[in-house]
């Protein structure tokens, strides 16, 4: 592409905990990650590999019907991830505010982070139709953010101001368990068809159960911010295996997962589920910890999966 080209990056996200429970008014503790979506728009070469056109158009009538434009002009996009896609880190989430970014400069319309934040949760809700909006924020403004969707249009986005202590920030790593066979937006859809209250008894004793989670998770990801500023490893690893005992009770973790995880805690770690699991066999990333990194190494191997590891806390939506 030429130098009139526009390039923006986004980075992805992790959900150290509190997934699928931010859906319903409870807080979640994410961390931006360094591994980004780029995405760049010329204004003199219109070519599109056709993969992405569902994206482009989505994008496009989210920016059309917000900002009330009718008419975008020809221009070529290209979008190059680092992200594995529908695992669970965010990726729709980066691809859309790095787009956004990128179209709003092209259309010579002034941006700041909260207008590609507004839209890019207007996207999410094509892609995932009902989003609590942590995932759009955390990778538009980065860093370490506790989110709370008040209502459906307040949302409490507080950027943490400590990095996690150096010496946990090195014990923590990614397996990738491979891209769930359900989406994100049947995920949110299972857990809400088992919380939502109807008449019967026994539909109100399963909401008591998930409201009882829920409220459980909400204690568990305060006390993670204690003890991220704490940097209390033995701490922290009860929490992420409590978060994760909550999130097989919700039905989000599939039981080959399952018994992942049982490895990694048996040989003193812990690890869980990121964004909305799966049910079947693949729930995409497992974020893991142990005091030797070493350990899950190996049990990612035994298991002929991928591990790596990034950065916490990255930069958010940025101009190349
Ligand atoms: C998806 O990354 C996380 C969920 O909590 C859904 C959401 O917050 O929109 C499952």
């Amino acid at each position: 592409m030429e130098n009139s080209s526009i390039t923006v990056s986004a980075p992805g996200k992790i959900h150290l905990l509190g997934e699928h429970a931010v859906v319903y008014g409870k807080p979640a503790l994410l961390a931006a990650i360094d591994l980004r979506v780029t995405v760049k728009l010329n204004p003199t070469t219109y070519i599109d590999p056709i993969v992405h056109m569902y994206v482009r158009n989505t994008i496009e009538a989210v920016v059309k019907k917000y900002l009330k434009i009718t008419n975008i002009p020809p221009y070529g996009s290209e979008i190059s991830s680092q992200l594995p896609i529908g695992c669970g880190l965010g990726s729709s989430a980066a691809v859309s505010a790095a787009y956004i970014a990128a179209l709003l400069t092209f259309l010579n319309i002034k941006w700041d982070k909260p207008l590609v934040n507004d839209l890019t949760y207007e996207a999410e809700k094509v892609f995932h139709g009902n989003p609590s909006g942590g995932d759009n924020s955390t990778v538009v403004y980065g860093g370490l953010v506790w989110f709370r969707k008040q209502s459906h249009n307040r949302k409490l986005i507080q950027p943490l101001n400590s990095p996690i202590p150096a010496q946990l920030a090195k014990n923590f790593i990614l397996i990738n368990t491979g891209k769930p066979k359900e989406t994100t937006k049947q995920m949110v859809e299972i857990v809400s068809s088992k919380f939502n209250p109807s008449t019967s008894l026994r539909a109100r004793l399963q909401s008591a159960k998930f409201r009882k989670l829920f409220d459980d998770q909400e204690q568990l990801v305060k006390g993670l911010v204690t003890v991220l500023k704490e940097g209390d490893e033995n701490k922290l690893i009860q929490i992420i295996r409590a978060g994760e005992k909550n999130l097989e009770s919700m039905g989000v973790v599939s039981s080959y997962v399952a018994s992942i995880i049982r490895k990694i805690e048996k040989a003193g770690g812990a690890a869980k589920i990121c964004g909305g699991g799966g049910k079947t066999k693949a729930t995409g990333i497992l974020l893991c910890y142990h005091p030797n990194k070493a350990i899950i190494e190996k049990i990612a191997e035994g298991n002929s999966l991928p591990f790596f590891s990034v950065d916490l806390g990255v930069e958010g939506l940025r101009k190349e």
